[in-house]
């Protein structure tokens, strides 16, 4: 398999996580003869400075270019004060408009092994497996009017959404349920917006192309509870693109880590690709970041650019192995650090690498005889 994966690894602990997850997809192409190629372009707050701009039209042509894209994460305190059109965050915003991608696939995977470091109790959160899938170019990042009216001391956003825009993020979701445990819930706050009563109706109709799928709608308000109380009761949850920012950092509670959630953008010219977190000024530059968001986003790539289902689960194996052993890093090992090993950012993606080239060295040899 030959693709050309473009990474751009951003601000903060972008290129420390990215590196790793790069690191273990050469592994996956030196063992299994495939040809991964990488290019490193610039994004975000390093593009700013470099070039004037988050979004450099070099960055986004070799993006247009590639089979898949890295993103590893943008945004610096240091552009805090800029208008929304001119921060390193509007660079991600051009890039995910540019290549299309409109649904945002989240998993939430509980390993069983970290449910020792949630703050919620073991029984609540083991075994839950949640797939957000957050409709990502619509509603109020994108929607028109929008101003801050200095003058008048007044500032409106747009949420808004058409019929056509919903339709096609739930068939996405609906197919996927139907691949999962049959079960879809829409996020909405139907009782109060028009446009979520747009959303919930056009939902309905699709319901209809997917008799095997039952259907539930939630208010976003009543969800953030019941993600908290019952999270093992989701399979697929559907939801507009600020609800789904809001509720898949939440569902890092349920898995440990906001470092430990990846993410996969479909459905556009070019499929997107990047950990759920931030660029994470607080602990940037410091060898502390969790790499395994980032490595496991990796194996989207593979699983949804290369068609490469084993050797996706291959790394997601070797992650779940690695934990297994023990091995953690310190936002991991938080409130119980007791019988583990903490490693920084760079020993973790090595410690998934070894685990991942024994796996693979074994099965090619069970091959062999
Ligand atoms: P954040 O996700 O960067 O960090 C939130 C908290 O989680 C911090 O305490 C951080 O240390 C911790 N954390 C995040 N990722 C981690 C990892 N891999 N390992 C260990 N700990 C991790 O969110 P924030 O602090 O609200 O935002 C910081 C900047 O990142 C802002 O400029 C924001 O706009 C930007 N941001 C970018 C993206 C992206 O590029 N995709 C996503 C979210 C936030
Ligand atoms: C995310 C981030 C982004 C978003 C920001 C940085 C634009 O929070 O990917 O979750 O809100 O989509
Ligand atoms: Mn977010």
């Amino acid at each position: 398999m030959n693709l050309k994966i473009l990474v751009t690894a951003g601000d903060g602990i972008g290129p420390e996580v990215t590196n790793e997850a790069v690191a273990v997809l050469k592994e996956i192409a030196a063992q299994g003869g495939h040809d991964f190629a990488f290019t490193a372009k610039r994004i975000g707050g390093v593009a700013i400075v470099a070039d004037g701009t988050p979004l450099p039209d070099e960055t986004l042509a070799a993006a247009l270019a590639s089979d898949a894209v890295l993103l590893g994460a943008v945004g610096g305190n240091e552009f805090n004060s800029l208008p929304p059109d001119k921060r390193p965050e509007a660079g991600l915003l051009k890039i995910r408009a540019e290549l299309g991608g409109f649904a945002n696939l989240r998993p939430a995977f509980a390993f069983r092994e970290l449910a020792v470091n949630s703050p919620l109790r073991h029984e609540i959160v083991d075994g839950a497996d949640i797939l957000f899938v957050r409709e990502l170019l619509g509603g109020l990042y994108f929607g028109k009017p929008r101003e801050w009216n200095r003058t008048a001391g007044e500032a409106w956003n747009t949420m808004r959404y058409t019929r056509e825009e919903v339709a096609r993020v739930a068939r996405v979701a609906f197919d996927l349920a139907c691949k999962r445990r049959k079960k879809l819930t829409s996020v909405d706050k139907a009782n109060v917006l028009e446009v979520s009563q747009l959303w919930r109706a056009t939902v309905n109709e699709v319901a209809a192309e997917f008799p095997g799928v039952t259907l539930e709608h939630q208010y976003v308000d009543a969800m953030a509870m019941h993600l908290m109380n019952r999270p093992r009761d989701f399979d697929v949850v559907l939801t507009e693109n600020l609800f789904g920012d809001i509720l898949s950092d939440e569902s890092a509670v349920i898995t440990g880590s906001l470092g430990m959630l990846p993410s996969a953008t479909i459905g556009g010219k070019v499929n997107l690709y990047e950990p759920v977190h931030g660029s994470a000024p607080d602990i940037a530059g410091k060898g502390l970041a969790n790499p395994l968001g980032a490595i496991l986003t990796g194996a989207l790539i593979l699983r949804h650019s290369g068609g490469l289902e084993a050797e996706a689960a291959a790394i997601e194996a070797s992650v779940r192995k690695v934990l297994e052993q023990g091995f953690r890093t310190p936002d991991l090992a938080r409130g119980n650090a007791s019988g583990f090993t903490v490693l920084s950012t760079k020993e973790m993606g090595a410690k998934v690498r070894e685990t991942l080239s024994e796996s693979l060295s074994r099965r090619g040899a069970a091959q062999a005889v």
